[in-house]
């Protein structure tokens, strides 16, 4: 009985000394640690941490302090702070912990990889983005926009959502498979057809739940016999089979000119002679496959639904893009080249960039040693969370920074945006999704006019991006004067 007692009271005092430490070791503001656990409860909400973090910067300043369990973590929206922890790239490196999954599969890849790895692997891909690439995917983006455009039924509400979930998997799979998947045109093929249905297991279930198991820290799950993660092995192991055969397809058609997707990219030798592996090329084509499947698509959706609460907005993309038809022959259609014509819509896009970033947590870093900057010590092993969502609605940079007011972009059009992280290890798909983004909308302007549905307004909460919930936006779409049937 006494030592059960002693036993407990020891206890006691451990977690009482573990909640002192945590709070008075405490070297910036942060809301109060409970014991044991920290500031984990800040994290339990997930679909709404975006406005729990906007609200902690209110009250305690651009750059705080959380604590969970031991571990400590330094979330920023201060810009200053950003941008020096984005380009200083010795002491805040990549925190593998946010994309471990992906390695997981596959052995390291471009997104959760660090030092000489890293390098490789970018010196590898970059190529893939050049101008010449850019240019043929434009084709590709405005083929997906016309066929989309087919898609949408008048005079009805519709949800828009998943249409753009198809597009873009339509292009990033072209980019990164090198594959025409077509799931605008076969939306059903998604279930299907064999190996999409392997793709999709392994994205919306087996990854899903690995990085929520992370996510609560039992990692140590991962390697569970759960029966999701066996089909999700087989899925992996027949989607690896599948890759191998479109490598060697495209090692059998050599092309002449730029590559037009990563495999191509992948072929071919490096400046210091080092060839790709298969693994090494279905690692990175899976990972840039990831991270383009689903960003640039949650936007499109927010961005529609955003100018069909802004009539006024929308007539005036829709005037910008019909002077630009107006001077163009009958069957003529935007090319990449096209888009240094709209001004307008830039500063559209800016704003949409701005308040709906959507990988708003994507950035996070581990510091390397001790380092001041701006007033505020880092120490080597913390964790840095840059807040790109509550930096692009810091009221001392953007005024009324809640309104939706792309014309702020005109008197200030240099201040910079964190959509895409900045610096070397900033978003490889960034001139991808700009082009696709604007192209897909000047498209859609042309031929229609959107409406809201008052009965189902989006609703935006955060899973692992921001994106609305349940990948719902309901809108009504009139036809314009211009549209035709075959479209232009
Ligand atoms: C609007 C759409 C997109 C947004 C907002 C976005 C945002 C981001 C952000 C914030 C990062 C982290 C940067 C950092 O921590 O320094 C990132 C990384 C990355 N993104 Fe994107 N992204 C988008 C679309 C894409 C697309 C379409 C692709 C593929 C073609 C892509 C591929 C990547 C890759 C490979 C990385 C890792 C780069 C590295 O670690 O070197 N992203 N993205």
């Amino acid at each position: 009985m006494f030592d059960l007692l002693s036993v407990f009271l020891a206890i006691i005092i451990i977690v009482i000394i573990i909640t002192i430490r945590q709070n008075y070791t405490r070297e910036l503001p942060g809301p109060a640690c409970r014991p044991l656990i920290g500031n984990l409860g800040v994290f339990l909400d997930i679909p709404k941490i975006h406005e729990t973090f906007l609200n902690l910067h209110k009250q305690y300043g651009n750059t705080i302090e959380l604590k969970v369990f031991n571990q400590k973590i330094i979330v920023t929206s201060d810009f200053q702070i950003m941008k020096e922890v984005f380009l200083k790239r010795d002491d805040f490196i990549m925190s593998t912990d946010l994309f471990k999954v992906l390695t997981y599969f596959s052995g390291p890849t471009i997104i959760a990889s660090e030092g000489e790895e890293w390098k490789k692997r970018h010196a590898k891909i970059l190529p893939l983005l050049n101008h010449s690439m850019i240019k043929k995917n434009a084709i590709l983006v405005v083929e997906t926009a016309l066929k989309l455009a087919q898609k949408i039924e008048v005079g009805k509400s519709i949800n828009i959502a998943p249409l753009f979930h198809c597009a873009g998997f339509d292009i990033i799979g072209s980019v990164a498979f090198g594959m025409e998947l077509n799931l605008v045109d076969n939306p059903d093929k998604k279930l299907g057809n064999d190996y999409l249905r392997d793709i999709f297991y392994i994205i919306e279930t087996g990854i899903a739940l690995r990085m929520s198991l992370q996510f609560m820290g039992l990692e140590k799950l991962w390697k569970f016999p759960f029966n999701a993660f066996n089909k999700e092995a087989r899925a992996w192991d027949n989607l690896t089979k599948m890759l191998k055969i479109a490598i060697r397809e495209h090692e059998n058609t050599p092309i002449v000119g730029d590559s037009t997707n990563l495999i191509y990219q992948m072929l071919k030798k490096t400046e210091n002679g080092h060839n790709y592996s298969d693994n090494e090329m279905i690692a990175d084509s899976f990972a840039i496959f990831m991270a383009g499947q689903d960003t640039s698509s949650t936007i499109l959706s927010i961005f529609l639904d955003i100018l069909a609460k802004n009539p006024h907005i929308q007539k005036r993309i829709q005037q910008e893009v019909d002077d630009i038809y107006a001077s163009k022959p009958t069957g003529w259609r935007p090319s990449f080249e096209d888009l240094s014509e709209i001004p307008y819509l830039d500063n559209v896009v800016k704003e949409i960039f701005r308040l709906y970033p959507v990988a708003i947590y994507a950035s996070m870093r581990e510091v390397t040693r001790d380092i001041r900057i701006n007033g505020v010590n880092f120490r080597k092993g913390d964790k840095v969370l840059l807040d790109i969502y509550s930096n692009h609605r810091d009221p001392t940079i953007f005024e009324n920074p809640g309104e939706f007011n792309p014309d702020r972009w005109n008197s200030h059009p240099n201040i910079p945006l964190t959509t895409f992280g900045l610096g070397a290890r900033m978003c490889f798909g960034k001139k991808l999704a700009t082009i696709e983004i604007k192209l897909m909308i000047f498209i859609l302007m042309r031929h229609f006019t959107f409406e809201p549905d008052p009965s189902k307004p989006m609703r935006l909460e955060v899973l692992f991006v921001l994106h609305p919930a349940n990948n719902q936006v309901w809108l009504k779409a009139k036809r314009r004067e211009h549209y035709s049937f075959q479209l232009e």
